[in-house]
């Protein structure tokens, strides 16, 4: 970093889960499924729906406002908002554009940001150089997915991994809260169609045909996303470690995106970090794209007392493909 740049801290975050609760249990009633195969193959025992009137835009908003809370901050405050989602409410304006009216903040400006599942750590990246380049210091960061919206309930295969929520942060270069000490990002666009949602864009406009063909859904190859998957999350989380010349003994906690806890705990003796160092919560929520590090981030900091100097990881990966890494330090 030069000495001129200023560093980006988040003194504040936030979240929103909705309250419909959709267990395992439910899920057996609506395909051919267990929860003895969905626990043992994701770890994941149950998640949230919103309901039909909760949009990504109020979930982004509920999110928004405990962050600005918790930072203590006015919303007139923030000079721009980033939502991460692939769900928004409308193709067109902007669903940041929803969260700064919604949570009045006049002098925002604000976009949307479409990297998948790790959207908030893109987010989080763009939010620390507009703050060291010293254009702002007061940036919303949220990420809010309603997969839901997306879901095929009638694949098995897709169906049992997905839940509703959004989580925020408030980035600033007012020296309070972890430190933004460094990023790593990535893409690979060959393998899009691993993981990807046909319809709807300017490829296969919506239309009778789209629709009957499904092709409003998230599809999926399982088990070739379970590897990229891994190797992924190893690479930036490896990266990011070498570049700071840090041992998986100095990582103090791990927060990596919970889509399956078999990816979690494999990334994690990979990385040689033991499980009581990871954060994971995927069995209440289930993998809510970008919003699970931003929620995950989230609760590990209020059920965790950090000390200075402590380090946080934050690892994803998703559609895009993308993958990438955020470093933080008390
Ligand atoms: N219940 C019961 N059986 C099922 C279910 C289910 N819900 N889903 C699949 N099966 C069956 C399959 O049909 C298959 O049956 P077959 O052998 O008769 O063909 C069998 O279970 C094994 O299927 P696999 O796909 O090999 O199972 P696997 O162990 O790979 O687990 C899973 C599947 C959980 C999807 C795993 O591959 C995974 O987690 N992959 C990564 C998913 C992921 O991370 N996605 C990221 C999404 S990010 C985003 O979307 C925004």
């Amino acid at each position: 970093m030069a000495t001129s740049e200023k560093s980006a801290c988040i003194i504040g975050t936030g979240s929103c889960l909705p309250q419909k609760v959709l267990t395992n249990a439910d899920l057996e009633t609506m395909v051919d499924t267990s929860d003895a195969w969905i626990t043992t193959r994701t770890g994941i025992k149950e998640r949230r729906i919103a309901s039909p009137e909760e949009t990504t835009s109020l979930m982004a908003t509920a999110a928004a406002h405990k962050a600005l809370q918790d930072a203590g901050l006015h919303p007139e405050k923030i000079q721009l908002i980033i939502v991460a989602t692939f769900t928004g409410d409308l193709p067109m304006p902007a669903t940041a554009c929803l969260v700064q009216k919604n949570i009045g903040a006049p002098r925002a400006a604000a976009f949307d940001l479409s990297a998948a599942c790790t959207g908030f750590l893109y987010g989080l990246s763009v939010a620390k150089h507009f703050i060291a380049a010293g254009t702002y210091d007061y940036i919303l960061v949220v990420a809010a997915e309603k997969l839901s919206c997306v879901t095929d309930w009638t694949d098995r295969n897709t169906c049992v991994l997905f839940g509703d929520g959004a989580g925020a942060a408030v980035v600033s270069s007012e020296p309070r809260g972890p430190r933004i000490v460094g990023e790593y990002l990535a893409s690979d666009g060959s393998i899009y169609d691993l993981l990807y949602l046909p319809g709807g864009g300017c490829l296969h406009p919506p239309s009778h045909d789209t629709v009957d063909q499904k092709l409003h859904f998230v599809k999926m190859s399982g088990r070739e996303v379970f590897k990229y998957a891994v190797n992924s999350m190893v690479e930036a989380a490896s990266k990011l470690i070498e570049q700071h010349r840090l041992s998986p003994d100095d990582v103090r906690l791990l927060v990596p995106h919970q889509a399956n806890k078999r990816i979690i705990s494999e990334v994690g003796r990979r990385l040689g970090i033991p499980e009581e160092r990871i954060y994971i919560n995927v069995e209440k929520y289930g993998n809510m794209s970008a919003a699970t590090t931003a929620v995950g981030m989230d609760e590990a900091f209020r059920c965790n007392e950090f000390q200075p100097g402590d380090k946080i990881l934050l690892v994803a990966f998703g559609g895009g493909f993308t993958w990438g890494s955020v470093l933080l330090e008390w």
